[in-house]
């Protein structure tokens, strides 16, 4: 049966699309869309048409299930043409989310009425594309130029209000979308002629007069556009726009819509769409499996983790519980996360009442017995096991039955954590990355004895928390922290053997990353994990730490720093570099980019292949989505395991070769790695 149907209400013919989950625009929704046109034209009883969907949304967008197959007809340029082109006026009634291709529809329609809820826009730029129906010539036609540019090149919706406001939508509908719409309908039934947003060119004038204006959009965004092909491909098209007539426009946008598509970015950002929704997913999970009600959060610590992990549950609307060792910490704490709201109230994304709202439902406290109504409570107290285990131990006397027990720990085990109470299988690991308040990612450890119910609760509450989650089984720093391990180990090899942390961190960014080893030490504190005793120098790191060199926040680590932050390759670094490689016996030698991308990038990739191995990670995707959303990796790369990939098994496999001798007698070759390089097979595909 096709998703598409229609009937008639008096002189109004109601097209609407039934395509869970999304409404995605499948090739038998744009058949059908077509049909309901011609249906539309060909019967004088109809005088105009409302095009709905059933479900939660609009059309979200072209059916990305569909892209790298042969494409069936009719394609959606095609779709969009054909509804603009109808003799009747055709409204979109959007309700939920008008996404993408979905948008395009609407704006190819002759008139858009919205609810006050709904969304629209143009996300085709996060999965590495452009508007490809239309929509870089029709959006700049309604809405205008720059507000175009800002809508394609960041991929993120206005709400209806806004979009009323710039008349991108004719009416906002209160009340019943259907009836509204097709009052609205009949409202304009006789209006000709239909007005066509592929004929309008007044909003162009803005780019026509003042043609510097593309110019001024790249120079300000130059660095959010590092890297993304999309982008500049969307300002180009858009540009188009202002240039040329509609029907060349249209040309220009799909000579760059098929550009992008044939691209690897497009490819990978693809991918990562689907690894993103794939990571909630949970293996092996019964279907039967009900997550546990959580009401209250405890958090314990309110230290640098605790105050930002608690902001994502007040924020959330839940209740927050947080307990310090002593007043001052305590306040240090709380001053903190109010610092923080006020902060995103200044820049307009919260208002003032908000932030009461979210400290209001924060309780304070230096009593670990105020934890006993928590149904989850998260450890973030410091990375030391006898203290993790001292904690859990008291918890375990004070958590009331069924409460979930989670540790924040970056590295530690959380089976021997669980196994200093009486209820391991109600313990896991929910390790948030820093700021808390801010990183999307989660790893959810899934200790030996974890109940599933617990597991579920934890990936379930990680959406409510708008974070992104991804299990992850124990070991040494689990999916991320683990794979940071041989990258630290190679970048500092590479120092002794004549590389400098500028050109280390130089090949990082280049390849896309925010920055480099050398680069994050500084900035997360080159003092973390130090053992304190500045007599015991057996590294260089050991030596920065001994001398005060602790990073950014001393002025001083790998880099020198000015007042203001700003970096410079630092001669004290470069000397002590030079001692202990004559300590060391180590001959400096000249060290091409391409040695330490073999020897940072790829061991990374060969850490991953161990991880995956022994089942740490369900599958190689979330890998990608962990380093993606936890470290930065360069989305139009998918993440180490996509990226290696297309670079060719082989070819790591044979770089890892090449560089053995120099990797050390520690580095081991993963044995997944050597038999899908052998067998010609991928990680991701
Ligand atoms: N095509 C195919 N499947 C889609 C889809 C799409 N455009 N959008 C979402 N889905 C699927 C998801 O994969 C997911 O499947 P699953 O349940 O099997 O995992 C399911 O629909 C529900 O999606 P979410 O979990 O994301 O649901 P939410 O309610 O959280 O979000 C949404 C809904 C806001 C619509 C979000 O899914 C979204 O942003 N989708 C992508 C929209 C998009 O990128 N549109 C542009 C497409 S490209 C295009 O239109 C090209 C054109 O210009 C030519
Ligand atoms: P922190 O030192 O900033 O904060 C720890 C807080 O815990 C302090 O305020 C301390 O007073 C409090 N505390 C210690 N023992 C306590 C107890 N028994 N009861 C109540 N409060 C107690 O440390 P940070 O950085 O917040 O780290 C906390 C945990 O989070 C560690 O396990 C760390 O490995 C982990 N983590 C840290 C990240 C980071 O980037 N800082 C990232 C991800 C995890």
């Amino acid at each position: 049966m096709s998703p598409i149907s229609t009937r008639r209400h008096g002189e109004v013919l109601i097209v609407t699309s039934n395509n869970p989950p999304v409404n995605a625009l499948g090739h038998a929704v744009r058949e059908g869309l077509v049909r309901a046109m011609d249906e539309a034209d060909g019967d004088d009883a109809v005088k105009a048409v409302v095009i709905i969907c059933e479900g939660n949304t609009f059309f979200a967008g072209a059916d990305i299930t569909e892209f790298g197959k042969p494409m069936q007809m009719p394609m959606l340029p095609m779709v969009v043409d054909r509804i603009e082109s109808c003799t009747k006026p055709v409204v979109a009634a959007i309700h939920g989310t008008a996404f993408g291709g979905g948008l395009e529809v609407a704006l190819a329609s002759h008139y858009r009425v919205a609810v006050p809820s709904a969304k629209l826009g143009v996300p085709e730029v996060k999965l590495g594309l452009l508007p490809g129906a239309g929509g870089t010539q029709r959006l700049p036609r309604i809405a205008g130029v720059q507000k175009a540019l800002e809508m394609a090149t960041s991929g993120n919706p206005i709400g209806a209000k806004e979009a009323y406001e710039i008349g991108l939508v004719d009416r906002l509908i209160e009340g019943d979308l259907e009836q509204h719409a097709v009052a609205y309908a009949a409202e304009v039934m006789d209006t000709r002629p239909l007005p066509k947003s592929s004929e309008r060119d007044d909003k162009l004038h803005e780019a026509r007069d003042n043609p510097a204006i593309f110019d001024e959009f790249r120079k300000a965004n130059a660095r959010k556009f590092r890297g993304f092909e999309a982008p500049e491909s969307n300002i180009r098209a858009i540009e188009a726009a202002g240039r040329l007539p509609y029907s060349q426009g249209v040309m220009e946008e799909r000579r760059l819509f098929m550009e992008l598509m044939s691209g690897t970015q497009a490819r990978a950002q693809q991918y990562f769409f689907f690894a993103e929704r794939k990571a909630s997913k949970i293996e092996g999970l019964a279907e039967d499996t009900r997550p546990r009600d959580i009401r209250r959060v405890g958090v314990i610590g309110a230290g640098t983790m605790g105050g930002g992990i608690s902001m994502n549950f007040l924020s959330a609307g839940i209740p927050v519980t947080i307990v310090e060792m002593a007043e001052e910490a305590l306040d240090r704490g709380t001053g903190t996360m109010r610092k923080n709201y006020e902060a995103t109230a200044a820049k307009g994304r919260m208002t003032a009442a908000q932030v009461e709202q979210a400290m209001g439902l924060l309780r304070p406290t230096l009593d670990f017995g105020a934890l006993a109504d928590c149904d989850l409570i998260i450890e973030a107290v410091f990375e030391n096991m006898d203290v993790k285990k001292d904690v859990f131990g008291r918890l375990d006397k004070i958590a009331k039955p069924g409460a979930i027990l989670a540790s924040n720990t970056s590295y530690l085990n959380i089976d021997e954590i669980a196994a200093a109470t009486s209820r391991p299988e109600d313990v896991l690991g929910l390790h948030f990355f820093s700021p808390a308040n801010v990183m999307k990612l989660l790893e959810v450890v899934r200790g030996a004895k974890t109940a599933p119910d617990v597991l579920l609760t934890a990936m379930q509450l990680a959406k409510k928390i708008r974070k992104v989650a991804v299990v992850a089984g124990v070991c040494f720093g689990f999916i991320g922290n683990r794979m940071l391990i041989p990258r630290q180990t190679q970048a500092n090899k590479l120092l002794l053997e004549g590389a400098t942390p500028e050109q280390i961190d130089r090949v990082h960014v280049e390849f896309g990353m925010p920055m480099g080893p050398f680069q994050m030490a500084d900035l997360a504190g080159v003092d973390i994990g130090w053992h304190r005793d500045p007599n015991r120098i057996e590294n260089i790191r050991d030596k920065l730490c001994a001398m005060g060199r602790w990073g950014q926040k001393k002025g001083a680590g790998f880099y020198d720093y000015d007042e203001k932050r700003r970096p410079s390759p630092s001669p004290v670094v470069a000397e002590l570099i030079d001692e202990f490689r004559a300590r060391a016996g180590v001959q400096s030698r000249e060290v091409t980019d391409q040695e330490i991308v073999e020897r940072t990038l790829y061991t990374m990739v060969n850490e991953a292949a161990k991880i995956l191995e022994e089942g740490v990670a369900q599958r190689a995707s979330d890998i990608d989505v962990v380093w993606v959303y936890g470290y930065g990796w360069p989305v139009y790369r998918g993440g180490p395991m996509f990226w290696a990939d297309t670079e060719g098994l082989p070819e790591i496999l044979g770089g890892l070769q090449r560089q053995q001798e120099r990797l050390g007698p520690d580095f081991s070759l993963s044995d997944l790695l050597v038999r899908k390089a052998e067998a010609g097979e991928k990680f991701t595909r």
